[in-house]
């Protein structure tokens, strides 16, 4: 992909994070396109809702999702890993769509609707994807299982029974560095069994 084509995705968005994996685009993306660095004192009135609440607030164009969620919002169940999309720890839906947060604009999401893992469940009424993670031990330090999760749930929203390959080339984009992969893998297939995405729908949703 030119670097002007890529310019154009950065700032049009990736259909998905992906994309982001090749390590000659990481090192395009490592140059920071200059569109990120204009207008900074510009600001900009935008609002979302997040777990269905509603937010509107005042920022920079270039300012990051991530940045926003976790700084302004203190929404911080996204974390911040890799900051150039290749971890999943930020991952968040927005619209029901995958984003890496540290890559996503806070202005493109004006008007979506975004959930973060704090809108999955209660510590008391645990989502049926978290409780398979937790029954399954497909986490040890839980930085990465915000994004595992999430990534879990959209995949079980439009394949509701993947097979083993398919579990391994979606959940391909979150990193984990504690765990290996084997315990997540059976967590994403205890998750298949329990979780039917009409009757636990998105709770930015209901
Ligand atoms: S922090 Fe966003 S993908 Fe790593
Ligand atoms: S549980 Fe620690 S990085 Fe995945």
């Amino acid at each position: 992909m030119a670097f002007a084509q890529l310019q154009l995705r950065v700032q049009n968005g990736f259909d998905s994070w992906r994309e982001l994996v090749n390590p000659q685009r990481f090192r395009v993306l490592q140059q920071r396109p200059a569109y990120f660095f204009e207008a900074k004192n510009m600001k900009q009135q935008i609002s979302f809702r997040v777990n269905g609440d509603s937010h509107s607030l005042e920022t920079q164009p270039n300012r990051l999702l991530l940045d926003c969620l976790r700084d302004d919002l203190k929404i911080t169940g996204p974390k911040e890993g890799c900051s150039v999309g290749v971890c999943g720890a930020c991952t968040v839906l927005v619209n029901g769509r995958l984003v890496s947060a540290c890559l996503e604009l806070a202005v493109r999401c004006d008007g979506a609707d975004i959930t973060t893992i704090e809108g999955l469940g209660t510590p008391d009424n645990l989502h049926p994807i978290q409780q398979a993670f937790i029954d399954q031990g497909g986490f040890q330090c839980g930085i990465c299982t915000p994004g595992m999760v999430l990534t879990t749930k959209a995949l079980l929203d439009q394949n509701p029974e993947p097979s083993d390959d398919q579990i391994k080339a979606w959940m391909m984009g979150n990193l984990c560095r504690c765990t290996g992969y084997y315990k997540i893998a059976d967590s994403v297939k205890a998750a298949a069994l329990a979780y039917s995405p009409t009757s636990n729908p998105n709770p930015s949703e209901r």
